[in-house]
């Protein structure tokens, strides 16, 4: 074992993406083609041709460096939420936004909280500062939010909270999340990340950039690379009030977003058709899905996001062993072992000829 860097550096668990298909393909001598990927909550269109050729323009300029402070993007979000341009941080991902979090907020020793059974990156985040993790053990799979309002400790810097959530889909309603944001002490960041917003029923949307004009010490995360199609360009951006917003945009990296990303984020953002198609897609979807679990007698958690989490078997190798056998028919979903649900598998509503080859797979992988 290395002894370089610091020890919380060194104890960091590396974060397990999905696997990608050119990777089982390899390894279970699969031709690509046939190989179905439900493992990253990716888009199953794919991105919107409208980013493809807000994208293929924006490379004529390539060899020159980004607008470092995405004058576009951010007007364009700025119209979009109402808000001013300085209450944006533009992240490479969302993931880029929940680190300047934790680097911008936490300092080594502080404390964060968050749930368990909450996305993985969390934990990362505020080990890569030396942060101490307050882990608050979740409520049937989803955020207890009186149990993490209680957690919180004279040293604590920073909640974070996602809403849908990931692995498992929960999804808290405005008014609790309301009702924590006026409990939590005001020196405490609460990072409200919502990088599966755009799926939820119209019923539960609410603006939560409203909030953000009340709340000096909440900042919204949102993403480009689910709903909008654009995971591999890696694009984010949160909304918070300007005090806060300097801090992170201090902390960013000045050209944390490509320009290819830049353009094909605006093209996407005006794309209402793309949106309401891959929404209804994930409604069908999930009706497919879900019908498939009842049929085979499989619990699930009821999801509001474009995934569902599923319980494969009763032991605790059934997540690995029921993975394993769908790797080897071309399947790739997600194992969530390392999120301490060891029977559960996470798979992300795909187009219907996807699911099914999922549904058909799973069948023969738990008979
Ligand atoms: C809850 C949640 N937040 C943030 C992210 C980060 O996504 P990205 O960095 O692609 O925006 C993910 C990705 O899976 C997620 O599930």
């Amino acid at each position: 074992m290395s002894q370089f860097g610091p020890d919380y550096v060194r104890a960091i668990a590396p974060y397990q993406a999905g696997k990608p298909i050119a990777e089982v393909a390899r390894e279970f001598g699969l031709d690509e083609a046939t190989i179905v990927k439900l493992a990253s909550n990716e888009n199953p269109f794919g991105m919107p041709e409208s980013s493809k050729r807000a994208m293929m323009e924006a490379a004529a300029e390539l060899g020159r460096y980004p607008d470092a402070n995405g004058f576009e993007l951010k007007a364009a979000l700025s119209k979009r939420y109402d808000v001013p341009a300085d209450w944006l941080t533009l992240g490479n991902g969302s993931n880029d936004i929940l680190e300047i979090a934790a680097h911008a907020f936490v300092q080594k020793g502080e404390s964060v909280v968050f749930s368990q059974y909450s996305f993985a990156v969390y934990a990362l985040a505020c080990q890569g500062v030396g942060g101490r993790a307050i882990v608050v053990p979740a409520r049937d799979y989803g955020h207890d939010l009186d149990a993490m309002a209680a957690a919180i400790e004279a040293d604590t810097r920073l909640v974070y909270i996602a809403n849908p959530n990931n692995p498992t889909g929960t999804f808290i309603a405005a008014s609790e999340v309301e009702a924590f944001l006026a409990r939590v002490p005001a020196g405490v960041i609460v990072v409200l990340d919502e990088a599966y917003n755009e799926y939820l029923d119209a019923q539960d949307q609410f603006e939560s950039a409203a909030w953000v004009r009340k709340y000096p010490n909440l900042v919204v995360s949102r993403t480009f690379s689910k709903a909008y199609g654009l995971a591999g360009l890696r694009v984010g951006f949160a909304i918070a009030q300007p005090a806060v917003t300097d801090l992170m945009n201090r902390i960013r990296q000045p050209f944390n977003v490509n320009s290819l990303a830049q353009a094909a984020a605006i093209a996407a953002l005006n794309d209402k058709a793309f949106l309401a198609k891959g929404a209804q897609n994930n409604r069908e979807g999930y009706q497919q899905l879900t019908a498939a679990f009842d049929q085979l007698g499989l619990e699930y958690v009821p999801s509001h996001g474009n995934f569902v989490l599923v319980k494969v078997g009763a032991d605790e190798g059934a997540g690995a062993r029921v993975n394993l056998a769908l790797l080897k028919q071309g399947v790739i979903v997600r194992p969530v072992g390392a999120y301490g649900l060891p029977q559960w598998l996470r798979i992300s509503i795909g187009l219907p000829e996807e699911n099914a080859r999922f549904i058909d797979a799973l069948k023969k992988a738990i008979a």
